[in-house]
Parts: C-alpha cells; sequence; structure tokens
C-alpha cells in the first residue's frame, strides 16, 4: 500500500490539506488514524522541548463532567495527553487542562463557567499553561461564542464530533504561524456540527484498571422533548461488534474483568450496520468473550427494550443482575409530551416481566420532576409505577429548562409545586430503595472490590451484580477480584458485610 511508505511530515502535510470539515469527513478511518498517528508523534516531540524548558515532565489534567459516556471521552483525552509524554495530575493548574463538559441541566452550565473562571488565576502565574474545553457544551454555538467572548485565555475548544482528532489540536496549539513549537501557542476552537465517523484505535488511559466502558454506539436518534442530547452527540452510529468484542478482548489481556457497555439508547444498536445486529446478540458474544467476568451496560428505551434482552440475561450468569430502565414519568399524558413513545402501562408490562423472569435483578430508573404540564395528578401516576415497580433505586432530577428543546417552549410548571413533587417523588423512591435493599440482609453474594473505602479506614468497597455497595474489612490488594461476600447489616442503601472467600468465576 503506497500510504504506508509516508513519512509522519507528509502526512501531517497532507493532513492540513484536510482542515476543513467536509474534506475531513471524506477521509477513511485508516487515514484518519494515520493522520492522528502522525500528529501524535508531533506532540510527542513538543513535549520534549517543553519538558527541557520546564526542566520538569509537563502535566496534564482532565476535569470531567456529565455521563458514563463523557467519562469514556475522558479516557481518550487521557491517553492522548499520557502518549504524547505528559504526567497526569490532579490539579486544575497542570500544564494541560481539559474541561469534559456537560449540558443536560442548566446548572451543570453555571458549575462549569464558575470552575473556567477560577481557571484564569491559574494561567495568570503560568504563561505556557493551555486550557482546553470540549465536550457537550461546546456543540452549542452560544457557549462557544460565550468562551471566546468571557474566557479569552483558553487556547483550545473542540467539540464531541471531532474529539478523535485531539492529537492533531494538542500538537497545533504549541505551534506558530511558521510550524514551529512555540510553547506560548495558538488559538483554536473546531466546532463540527455532525459526524458519521468512528475512529477505531486511538490510546485511552483508563481510570480503573480492572474495569472499563466501552462504547458500542454513538449518539441518540430519539429526541425525547426535554433533551439536549440527540443535538449535541448527534445521530445514532453503531461500532462494528468485530471491533468491540476485539476491544474486548484487548481489554481482558489487560486485566480488566468487568466491562460495561455504553449507548444513549442501546436497543437501537445495529440497526445501521448491514448486517443489522441486535444488541441481543451483541451482549451475548460480549459476555461470552473468555474472561469477561461482568458485564454492565446502559442504557435501555422502555419503547424498544425487546424479550431478547431479558433471555440472554437470563442465559449469561455473568451478565450483571441490573437494568436501568429510564421510567421519567409515570404519567402516560406526561411521557406523551416527553415524547418517550411508550404508556405508563407498557413501562410496568415490561418491569413486571423483568421482576418475573430475572427475579434477582435490580431495576433502576432516571425519574423527571416538574415538566410542563405535570400536575399533582400526574405526580400520583408516578407514585403508582415507583410502588409498584419497587426500583431498587432511582436519580429524581428536577426538569430544568434547556434552551434549544422543544419542551423549553412549553409552559412551566411553578416552582413550589415543582419542589413539592420532587419530594413525593423523593420519598417513595428512598422508601421502596431501602426496602429492596433490606430484601438481602444475610445472604451471601459475590462482589467486585472496586476502592479503598474513602470514609471508613481500613476498608474496601465492593459492588454486587445488582449493583448495591457493601463494605468489608480489607486492603488494596483485593481490589479488582471479586469475593463471596456475607451482607451483615444493612445501612438504608448499602451494607456492611464479611468476606467468606474469593471467588474466581465473578458469579
Ligand atoms: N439516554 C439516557 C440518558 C440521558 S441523560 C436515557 O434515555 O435515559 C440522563 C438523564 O438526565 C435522563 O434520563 C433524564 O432523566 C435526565 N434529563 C435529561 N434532560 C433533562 C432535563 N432537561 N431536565 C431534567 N432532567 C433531564
Ligand atoms: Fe435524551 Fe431521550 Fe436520547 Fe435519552 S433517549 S439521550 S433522554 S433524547
Ligand atoms: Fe451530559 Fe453530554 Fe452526557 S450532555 S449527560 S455529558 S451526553
Amino acid at each position: 500500500m503506497q500510504n504506508t511508505t509516508l513519512t509522519a511530515e507528509t502526512i501531517i502535510a497532507n493532513a492540513r490539506r484536510h482542515a476543513s470539515e467536509e474534506d475531513a469527513k471524506a477521509l477513511s478511518n485508516d487515514e484518519e488514524l494515520r493522520r492522528q498517528e502522525a500528529f501524535l508523534d508531533l506532540a510527542k516531540d513538543q513535549t520534549r522541548q517543553l519538558a527541557e524548558l520546564l526542566g520538569r515532565t509537563p502535566t496534564y489534567c482532565v476535569v470531567n463532567f456529565g455521563c458514563q459516556m463523557n467519562a469514556k471521552d475522558a479516557e481518550k483525552l487521557c491517553g492522548v495527553l499520557k502518549e504524547a509524554g505528559y504526567e497526569e495530575s490532579d490539579r486544575e493548574d497542570a500544564d494541560f487542562v481539559v474541561y469534559n463538559t456537560c449540558t443536560v441541566r442548566d446548572n451543570a452550565d453555571q458549575h462549569f463557567y464558575g470552575r473556567l473562571g477560577r481557571a484564569a488565576h491559574f494561567r495568570k502565574s503560568h504563561p505556557y499553561m493551555k486550557i482546553a474545553v470540549c465536550g457537550c457544551m461546546m456543540q452549542e454555538p452560544a457557549c462557544v461564542e460565550k468562551v471566546k467572548k468571557s474566557y479569552p485565555y483558553v487556547n483550545l475548544v473542540f467539540g464531541t464530533h471531532n474529539l478523535f482528532r485531539f492529537p492533531e489540536y494538542l500538537a497545533d496549539v504549541y505551534e506558530n504561524q511558521n510550524g514551529d513549537f512555540d510553547p506560548r501557542g495558538r488559538k483554536l476552537y473546531v466546532v463540527w456540527k455532525d459526524t458519521k465517523e468512528i475512529v477505531e484505535d486511538l490510546p485511552a488511559e483508563r481510570k480503573y484498571p480492572y474495569k472499563s466502558g466501552i462504547n458500542i454506539m454513538f449518539g441518540c436518534d430519539n429526541f425525547c422533548t426535554y433533551c439536549i442530547v440527540p443535538y449535541v452527540r448527534g445521530r445514532e452510529r453503531s461500532r462494528k461488534p468485530t471491533d468491540i468484542i476485539r476491544e474486548v478482548e484487548r481489554l481482558v489481556a489487560d486485566g480488566v474483568v468487568e466491562v460495561m457497555l455504553l449507548g444513549q439508547n442501546v436497543n437501537s444498536y445495529g440497526h445501521d450496520l448491514t448486517p443489522e445486529v441486535s444488541f441481543a446478540e451483541l451482549l451475548a458474544a460480549v459476555a461470552e468473550v473468555p474472561g469477561v467476568k461482568r458485564v454492565r451496560w446502559m442504557t435501555p428505551h422502555p419503547k424498544d427494550m425487546g424479550e431478547d434482552v431479558i433471555q440472554v440475561i437470563a442465559s449469561h450468569p455473568n451478565i450483571a443482575r441490573h437494568i436501568h430502565l429510564p421510567l421519567q414519568s409515570g404519567s402516560t399524558k406526561i411521557l406523551k409530551r416527553m415524547n418517550r413513545r411508550y404508556t405508563k402501562e407498557q413501562y410496568l408490562d415490561l418491569a413486571m416481566r423483568i421482576r418475573e423472569e430475572l427475579p434477582d435483578c435490580a431495576i433502576t430508573t432516571d425519574l423527571i420532576a416538574g415538566f410542563p404540564g405535570e400536575t399533582p395528578e400526574d405526580v400520583d401516576e408516578t407514585l403508582d409505577v415507583i410502588n409498584t415497580v419497587h426500583f431498587d433505586n432511582a436519580y429524581t432530577f428536577i426538569y430544568s429548562k434547556r434552551t434549544g428543546t422543544p419542551a423549553a417552549k412549553m409552559e412551566q410548571v411553578p416552582e413550589d409545586q415543582v419542589k413539592a413533587g420532587f419530594d413525593r417523588v423523593l420519598a417513595a423512591v428512598q422508601e421502596n430503595a431501602r426496602e429492596r435493599t433490606a430484601l438481602l440482609a444475610g445472604s451471601v453474594q459475590t462482589a467486585l472490590c472496586e476502592e479503598m473505602n474513602p470514609q471508613e479506614p481500613g476498608y474496601v468497597t465492593l459492588r454486587l451484580s445488582n449493583n448495591t455497595l457493601v463494605h468489608v474489612p480489607g486492603d488494596a490488594s483485593m481490589i479488582g477480584r471479586f469475593y463471596d461476600v456475607r451482607l451483615d447489616t444493612c445501612r438504608g442503601f448499602y451494607y456492611f458485610g464479611t468476606v467468606c472467600g474469593e471467588n474466581k468465576r465473578g458469579y
């Protein structure tokens, strides 16, 4: 192949010619990967020069906001920086700081701008420091404008669609107009409107050695009327099963025992592939990779979660006994306004089938209180579902008016009524979660040791297949291993327990 003989310089020179969004989209995965590898080499060289100037290894800090998708993206950012020669730091005055933003709720934006404002202070005493901002917020043009105008010390802005080009941008911000290394660097704002591309095999720095999230698809086509995600993450696109399985195999070879398959709407997985592959088929294939001791996955959409997924879980003991099934509201009227495309009865039917066919499976959910048009009677409907399904846990959110979504234009519920609804929902959720958690008291369960307990010295924290946490006396050598644990004392939503012995299988 001709391309393999190209030097890094030629690849970079060609890459510069492909700088526009449209040109870039014409490149194949392999071409794009080669480009980014070449830029990474350039970045390595720059890092060496920066290190000489500083008299030490430059440091990076990735500040992450938002969901599992962003956490996974953060690992990719860290991977590139590490590969380029930076050392990780948890300080926001590191040499290269990246803010990976979330925009799902209004207050997420405010929280982020506060943090970014504080970064100005670090920057003053540190002329070579670079600040990058990326993630979902940067897909909103108004936010990019705000960063440009009010935070001029930000060096680099990019969006979710072109994150795979981070090696290139990293190299670019340390260059002057002539293409020479310049520690003061330049500014770069590059946000794409959307992408169809999925670039495989960029480096990633895993946060945990023993577990890892794996993107199976990107984007969302559901357009729930309150939600900004489809606008900032683009249209649904699935990774090929062969790429996913290869990643799982590599992770296992690298010591990972638990994988979590990630997508905003995993039941739509594979519809865009030829031949089509269902999520259930993919889930089974991942669970059957030798060495995978536990598989988690999220998030399904109740409108199209099929019986096939339930059956695959039932026949694979290493698939976690936990389904996160977002309800949002128990009122069919509100669900319609939310464009969720299921009714209260359809949700209940699905949840009760899961309860029947997977009796040891936890069901958790997301709920929104105060969606436009919600009355106290609608809240009653939500409470009815909570008290029928007996959710094992739930995230309860106050509705946040997200500019750019259809619901933002609907008549909003008065604040005191929102608060009253939220309190009722939260109380019901907590009561049910307590009852469900207590059911396991005294039993022996298999759990994965995740970390030292930050609150209780001499204790480690383990996670059961159904996602419940248990704390036991232990040390760091246990992290990443499975144990059979007796659940001695229930403390509301978690347990204190005793280790009975190691469990090599994981279930
Ligand atoms: N794709 C997933 C998760 C999306 S975001 C799903 O469909 O469930 C995670 C949660 O944030 C959502 O489930 C929803 O409960 C909440 N959320 C999204 N937009 C919101 C808004 N504008 N106000 C309040 N909560 C919101
Ligand atoms: Fe948002 Fe709905 Fe898509 Fe989930 S399914 S990401 S809530 S639009
Ligand atoms: Fe936030 Fe983007 Fe996730 S908006 S919730 S980080 S997909």
